[in-house]
């Protein structure tokens, strides 16, 4: 049930517009498959569970009932922006695990939230041939530890359950925090107050690359262009792209 504050706050401005469905196999696929003449940027849809959630490189992303799941959809108005979307959203989702449920969140490069080292939240950035000009901005929450399955309890936590209002007024403040940081997008504050929440930075952190290559190295800036700059034990530096690489922090 939605509170008459939260249906408020879900309009943001009028700028999105929110659907809200009971199962869905994921509300990226949902928004792909939306023919290109119903697409309106600012769409959103929230599934209470999806049967096949999808993380970057492949992944699951178990959704069970209770977690927050949602997609909006967005038509960035230059690469720049379209490339920003991911870590724009991680700082809108910290930012929002912050002040409603109080947790001390963190992001870990590139597109985790965290609460300690354990992922709350996960971002999946996504563009479709169908849909021209548009990009999907996918973000699943899980709320309260009852809902983790047990395979995934030593690296998966979640947010605080504030009571029954947790689930909508986290996404109410995602989305205010995502129109204001979008309608007025800059670049390079984006990227330092992504790097001002990044606890990866710092941390040792295991590479593994694509193609079986496995090495320590120490997680030490992020680059303008969102790429993580590590430093290798022979004091040598590299650029990594989120694409190629899954970091462990070891
Ligand atoms: C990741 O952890 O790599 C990204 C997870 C993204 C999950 C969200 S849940 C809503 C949206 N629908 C999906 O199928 N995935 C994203």
């Amino acid at each position: 049930m939605i509170s008459p504050k939260t249906a408020k706050l879900l309009s943001v401005g009028g700028f999105f517009k929110v659907k809200l469905l009971k199962t869905v196999d994921s509300t990226n696929d949902f928004l792909k498959a939306l023919p290109q003449n119903e697409a309106r940027e600012g769409l959103v849809v929230v599934a209470d569970e999806q049967t096949r959630g999808k993380g970057r490189l492949s992944r699951k992303f178990y959704s069970p009932k209770g977690g927050l799941y949602f997609s909006v959809l967005l038509r960035p108005n230059s690469q720049e922006v379209l490339s920003k979307l991911t870590v724009l959203a991680g700082v809108c989702v910290c930012d929002a695990v912050r002040k409603v449920c109080g947790d001390d969140a963190s992001i870990k490069w590139v597109n985790d939230v965290l609460i300690g080292d354990k992922k709350c939240s996960g971002i999946l950035v996504e563009t479709t041939e169908n849909l021209k000009g548009f990009a999907i901005v996918g973000i699943g929450v899980n709320i309260g530890d009852d809902n983790i399955d047990d395979s995934l309890k030593d690296i998966a936590c979640g947010v605080t359950d504030r009571g029954k209002n947790t689930r909508f007024e986290l996404l109410a403040e995602i989305l205010e925090n995502l129109k204001a940081r979008y309608a007025d997008f800059n670049a390079t504050s984006v990227v330092e107050e992504y790097k001002s929440r990044c606890s990866t930075l710092g941390r040792r952190v295991k590479v593994l690359r694509n193609d079986g290559q496995e090495y320590f190295a120490i997680a030490k800036d992020v680059g303008a262009d969102c790429r993580l700059k590590i430093e290798k034990s022979d004091g040598s530096t590299e650029f990594l792209d989120s694409g190629e690489i899954k970091i462990l922090i070891s």
